[in-house]
């Protein structure tokens, strides 16, 4: 078992000032195991050497482990043990150390260690996982050579793949056989992979820019081949891409990737062996939306990048995450953008860091991009660490510039090759690079919470004054905050001509307030800052409906065009939950300058013209009303589906009968169409539910029609509801990521009964909590469904807490992930904070919880 806490015990605290160099080293490391889901044996061989003049025994990190015997030097020694740990005594500066070890694959539920997943073994080991297989000084900054050996039935297991080159392999006896792979590159245990199982593989070659052969291959069950090609393709891409843009070559001659059915998360970038959640390796147009197909290419891309940031040079400890997860995240975006339209990968970004990462830098669990401490690290996989890591990077190569961010991130790639680094060693070559001064800077590093701007345009005369200033609220542990470095693009249009009053400027805000000066302005100026979302921030600006509106027409960058009218419609929206007394005028004549302006993209209007989530509204709040955000958003998407009924079904009718195909220009129509069904769906019009359930029966792609499942599951039409429904499941039964959608889609919809529903869905016998996937597909999507979860009764409270309570016992990361909406409970009214609380204290006060969830929940309550 896993380390489990009961509530009155205290557990341990983990805190970045502490670290302390390894006292051991072990620069080479063979395992060998016999392999068997009931008991695999693992014997080790660890070559270690005395780090420095100490006198301390070697201490292996072990979970759950019992040592059946350990050999010093080939004699053998008896087992010591400080809790889990494995405490050998060594009296010289360099030893052999054998141990042996035995445990249950098929027992393991919590999908960390080495554990079964549909009749395959496989690994995850980041962060804390190698300490399950066997005993080792498990942590970042300890890197080995591996060899490893493996053992097993050939007909149930005839694939043997591990880390680095394949080295030899052959029969034995009895039915089993053997396989050993070598890697060259030293490396830390969390990036220690194997994988046994009966798969097939789709292969390539590529050829890197010095001409080495890598052959790749992307390893499934027999009957999902066909649906690796996207996945086989967007791996050549990126490994050119990188290439490309980073100058960076891979290194071994193969690299694998297997898709695995139970995993905790997207993806893990061990060294020539990814392994991946299967739902980011299978498509074909009939099983995968259009979000899918990204998706996809993202964490392919993103797993091919750390092979450099993140493998060759890795994280001295785990508080410096997101020198690997935040510039891998920057380096996907960069990798998307690429490959279609820049301006809708870069409004899909910052809707999604809105959508997590805002929430949380507002909530109990909000932690600096490098934090101070941890109960348990899995818990730090977060939104911060990836996602607004990014944006500090983003915020860097926006300061540098690209050719000196690129020389910046060679001397990274140099400096650090081999080695496990800190962000602080980022931010030196930055600056080293750069020729800049990031001391200031620095603060996106320590200092948590979103930055809030307030910008006022004032003209006067000839000149425009323009007034900033800068705040950070407090967060947990960190009452008072210092100014940040603020990167900020902004311009000024002529709200008469419409031309532009000035080139983009880039300024660094660095005080608390600050004013700039423009001079010669000839006409009432409208001021568009932070565009393409140069600095993760909140900005207030004195801008008017009409300031809003005409931006959303004529700003010249996409972002800030996108980011008027969202403005424009929040503005909108929590004005009318407010004052009760709705005026949409504005935002119905922006939305159809939008639609009908030919010059735009598709996909880019696609997006403009979505109205901000149910969440993002109530973030916008003090106090959260779920249920007048959402009759307030419903009267708006009346509204603009009433008003511009022709606009929708013309653009919906222009593109019904096309064909699929995976391009920009294919998504672009699909995403236009889908939109286009809901407002038809939202103006009330009699034939929505017969035009939704004609799309759905008739579409060739995935896209089509779960956006099609979309409007009816929330639709009142009973009938044509329940047909697709039902066709869905029959359809997809035996297909698990699909039936993922179908509950998902149930999940997240918008109708009165949707808690009675998803607790229905719960006791359906195609759910269930021992995989990730279904788990997350209702229970993670119920969580950010704002007024089913927030249903009054404070049932959707009682469900997720019973739901985490029972998952906890199988997967304790996984349940602690789905935590955080319970957590919320300060930006509701009483009554129902009063619900959320009782929830969270029923689950501190459970014996036997695990560390993960007791540390999210205990937060959560403060
Ligand atoms: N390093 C992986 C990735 O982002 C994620 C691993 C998550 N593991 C964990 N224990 N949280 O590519
Ligand atoms: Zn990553």
């Amino acid at each position: 078992m896993a380390d489990i806490h009961s509530a009155a015990e205290a557990p341990r605290i983990t805190r970045r000032e502490d670290y302390r160099e390894p006292d051991w080293r072990v620069p080479e490391i063979e395992l060998d195991f016999q392999l068997d889901p009931a008991a695999t044996r693992v014997v080790a061989r660890l070559w270690v050497q005395r780090s420095s003049e100490h006198d301390r025994p070697l201490v292996l990190d072990g979970d759950g482990l019992t040592a059946s015997r350990v050999r010093v030097d080939g004699v053998e020694v008896p087992v010591e043990m400080d809790g889990p740990n494995l405490v050998v005594r060594l009296s010289g500066s360099a030893h052999l150390v054998e141990t042996e070890v035995e445990i249950a694959p098929e027992r393991n539920t919590q999908l960390q260690g080495l554990y079964a997943s549909n009749g395959m073994l496989c690994t995850q080991c980041e962060a804390e996982g190698f300490r399950r297989i066997t005993f080792f000084p498990d942590r970042p900054d300890v890197l080995s050579r591996y060899k490893v050996r493996m053992t097993a039935d050939k007909a149930r297991f005839p694939v043997l793949l591990s880390n680095g080159d394949p080295v030899g392999s052959g029969a034995l006896d009895d039915g089993r056989h053997w396989a050993e792979w070598h890697d060259p590159f030293p490396k830390p245990s969390y990036l220690f992979a194997l994988v046994a199982g009966d798969l097939v593989a789709n292969r390539s070659t590529f050829t890197t820019m010095n001409g080495r052969e890598v052959q790749l291959g992307i390893w499934v069950r027999a009957g999902d081949l066909e649906r690796t090609h996207h996945a086989l393709n967007a791996l050549e891409t990126s490994m050119r891409w990188d290439e490309q843009v980073y100058g960076r070559e891979y290194d071994l001659d193969v690299f694998n990737i297997v898709a695995v059915d139970d995993f905790n998360f997207g993806a893990m970038e061990n060294k020539g062996l990814n392994v991946f959640n299967s739902r980011y390796i299978l498509a074909d147009p009939d099983i995968a939306t259009d979000y899918d197909y990204d998706a996809i290419a993202a964490v392919v891309a993103h797993e091919y990048f750390h092979n450099w940031s993140g493998n060759r040079i890795t994280c001295r400890d785990w508080f410096q995450l997101s020198l690997k997860e935040g510039f891998t995240v920057f380096r996907d975006q960069g990798f998307s953008a690429d490959q279609g339209s820049a301006a809708v990968k870069r409004i899909e970004d910052v809707r999604g860091l809105r959508a997590s990462q805002f929430p949380e830098d507002a909530g109990p669990l909000a932690h600096p991009v490098r934090p101070d401490s941890y109960i348990e690290i899995s818990n730090f996989y977060t939104a911060t660490i990836y996602n607004k890591g990014a944006e500090v990077i983003r915020m860097m190569a926006t300061i540098l510039g690209p050719e000196k961010f690129r020389a910046a991130t060679d001397l990274y790639f140099e400096r650090f090759d081999g080695t496990a680094a800190t962000c602080e060693d980022f931010v030196r070559c930055m600056e080293d690079a750069g020729g800049t001064d990031l001391t200031q800077f620095r603060r996106w590093y320590s200092q948590a919470g979103t930055p809030r701007v307030t910008a006022s345009l004032k003209q006067e005369g000839g000149r425009a004054r323009l007034t900033l200033s800068q705040t950070v609220p407090p967060t947990p542990g960190q009452p008072d905050k210092q100014p940040m470095v603020l990167p900020l693009k902004l311009r000024l249009f002529g709200s008469v001509t419409g031309r532009p009053l000035c080139d983009e400027q880039l300024i660094q805000l660095r005080d608390p307030t600050a004013e700039i000066v423009f001079e010669s302005i000839p006409e009432p100026p409208v001021l568009s800052i932070n565009r393409g979302f140069s600095a993760p921030v909140v900005v207030d600006t004195n801008r008017s409906a009409r300031d809003l509106a005409f931006l959303s027409a004529h700003d010249d960058d996409p972002f800030a065009r996108y980011e008027a009218m969202q403005q424009l419609m929040l503005d909108t929206l929590v004005a009318s939950v407010t004052s009760g007394r709705p005026d949409h005028d504005a935002v119905i004549d922006a939305v159809r300058n939008t639609l009908t302006d030919p010059a735009l993209d598709p996909a880019f209007v696609a997006e403009a013209v979505l109205l901000p989530s149910d969440s993002f509204i109530g973030d916008q709040m003090a106090l959260v009303d779920p249920d007048a955000i959402f009759a307030a958003r419903e009267a708006l998407r009346r509204d603009l589906g009433r008003e511009h009924e022709a606009l929708w079904r013309s653009a919906h009718e222009a593109v019904r009968n096309n064909r699929f195909e995976y391009s920009p220009a294919g998504k672009g129509a699909r995403r236009i169409k889908n939109v286009s069904l809901g407002y038809i769906a939202a103006s009330g019009a009699r034939d929505a539910a017969d035009l939704a359930l004609a799309q759905f029966e008739a579409s060739d792609n995935m896209t089509d029609r779960q956006g099609a499942l979309g409007v009816l599951v929330s639709s009142t039409a009973t009938e044509q509801r329940a047909t697709a429904i039902d066709a869905f499941y029959r359809r997809y039964a035996d297909n698990a990521l699909v039936l993922d959608k179908w509950f998902q889609t149930q999940a997240l919809s918008s109708r009165d009964d949707t808690a009675q529903a998803v607790e229905a869905l719960a006791a359906h016998p195609a759910f269930t909590l021992a995989n990730p996937n279904r788990a997350r597909s209702l229970i993670g999507a119920f969580g950010v469904n704002q007024r089913a979860f927030h249903d009054v009764s404070g049932r959707g409270y009682r469900f997720l807490a019973d739901q985490l309570l029972a998952l906890d016992k199988l997967n304790p990361q996984t349940a602690a992930k789905l935590l955080p909406p319970l957590g919320r409970w300060k930006r509701f009214d009483a009554g129902r904070a009063a619900k959320m609380r009782a929830e969270l204290e029923r689950i501190v006060a459970t014996p036997g919880l695990s560390k993960d969830m007791f540390e999210q929940a205990s937060k959560s309550l403060d």
